[in-house]
């Protein structure tokens, strides 16, 4: 792909002689990257098995919340930039195709390879020799060595490159305009081809070997999940000394360069952390203490916060509503939440467990906030929207373990 062709009439291309194509491109990661090429001019085969998402965004609407990524996606149809294509026949021969298709880990905790193979195989008939695939998906360490050995017994010549996604969810527009690019090709063409192609986005590019940016994605995320969890644990500590854990956190940081980092205690899970830090445990043979004990801690919290309840409430008698049923704040993904660990732990217990949740939109159990409050003997604030700092909780008491809630009647 020529860069300089960008500004080109968009007309005359097709899905197949798009500039590029993204493969998973109606997903979180894919959603933005997209956006943002098309924002470059460049035009765009979104390649997405979920056709509902693809009619969504062809209909100019974000699937989900992405900051930013109306306004790019009304231009770029505008401009006729984007194309829409559910089957692997349907790729672009012309430029790049970009994997960002998710990577789960398996039942066992251990990472789920084939998901790359049986996305890449129905690509290869289609795919011309020398043409780039970029993986952007968080790989197993190896997995693009690997994929690379796997398309060559099978007699094909791609060029392969891994280019890591570490945009956070919700903010990828603004994030891939302003955060150093990983870059590592298998061959100097194919590292330079991808290396061209996201220099049109990306302010700075850092060259690394495909392991290498293999281990920094890892790297990354398990690093960013292990400072969540050490603010969890001394939250934990400080409960069973009787101490106000969020106003030790305030003496710490009041100043003090060296703990400006440190987060406040929450609920830390989400579709990329704790999965991302369980690849590199199964990497490591399990041999990750740090990691370990991020997950037991993290994933331990509502748990925690479940047996400190049944020792102070007898939760038998009560109605426990959840505010907040989203991985994170301002976010409308529920995926691998530990609002519905908490949920899970507390249906055994309680009476009933009622949630909301203003921003998600794919749960059909979740009822009202004002209903929730009001049917509620005992609130819970699991996902810190800010949109609860100010409700009207009506006295009822709450658990607030983020320490967002001023004038409330906070019991935990
Ligand atoms: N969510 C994030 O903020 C984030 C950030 C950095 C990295 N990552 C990594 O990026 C990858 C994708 O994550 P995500 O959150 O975007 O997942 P997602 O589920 O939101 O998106 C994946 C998309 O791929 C599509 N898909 C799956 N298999 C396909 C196939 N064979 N052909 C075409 N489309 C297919 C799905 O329909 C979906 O739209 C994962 O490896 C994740 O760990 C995610």
């Amino acid at each position: 792909m020529n860069i300089a062709d960008r500004t080109a009439p968009a007309r005359a291309v097709t899905a197949q002689t798009a500039d590029l194509t993204v493969v998973g491109g109606a997903g979180h990661v894919g959603v933005p990257l997209v956006l943002s090429f098309a924002a470059q001019g460049l035009t765009v085969n979104i390649n997405d098995l979920n056709t509902a998402s693809l009619d969504t965004l062809r209909s100019g609407r974000v699937p989900f919340i992405e900051r930013g990524a109306d306004v790019l996606l009304t231009k770029a149809l505008a401009d006729q930039r984007l194309f829409f294509t559910s089957k692997p026949s349907e790729i672009s021969t012309k430029g790049p195709v970009i994997v960002t298709i998710g990577t789960p880990v398996d039942e066992f905790l251990n990472p789920v390879r084939r998901v790359i193979q049986d996305c890449v195989d129905p690509l290869l008939p289609h795919m011309r020799d020398g043409q780039l695939l970029i993986l952007r998906s968080t790989l197993f360490p190896g997995t693009t060595d690997w994929i690379d050995a796997h398309i060559r017994r099978q007699g094909r010549d791609l060029k392969i490159a891994f280019c890591p996604e570490r945009i956070v969810q919700g903010h990828g527009v603004e994030e891939l305009s302003k955060m150093p690019q990983i870059v590592s090709g298998l061959t100097p063409d194919a590292e330079e081809e991808a290396a061209a192609l996201f220099r049109s986005v990306a302010p700075e590019l850092v060259i690394l070997t495909p392991m290498e940016a293999e281990f920094a994605k890892l790297f990354n995320n398990a690093y960013r999940y292990i400072e969540f969890a050490i603010t969890n644990q001394f939250y934990l500590i400080a409960r069973s000394a009787g101490l106000d854990y969020g106003k030790i956190l305030q003496g710490m940081k009041h100043n003090y360069p060296r703990a400006k980092g440190i987060p406040t205690p929450g609920f830390a899970a989400g579709p990329c952390l704790v999965k991302d830090t369980m690849q590199l445990l199964a990497f490591a043979r399990n041999e990750f203490a740090l990691g370990n004990a991020a997950i037991m801690v993290n994933e331990g919290l509502p748990l925690h916060i479940v047996s400190d309840l049944r020792r102070d409430f007898d939760l038998g008698s009560m109605t426990v509503g959840l505010l907040g049923m989203a991985f994170k704040a301002e976010s409308d993904d529920p995926r691998a939440s530990l609002s519905y660990k908490l949920k899970n732990a507390l249906a055994n217990h309680a009476r009933a467990v009622l949630t909301t949740d203003p921003l998600v939109t794919n749960d059909p159990s979740l009822l009202p906030l004002d209903e929730v409050i009001s049917r509620s003997d005992l609130l819970i604030l699991c996902t810190p929207h800010r949109c609860y700092k100010d409700a009207d909780l009506k006295g009822k008491p709450v658990v607030d373990i983020w320490g967002l809630l001023e004038n409330a009647n906070v019991v935990y």
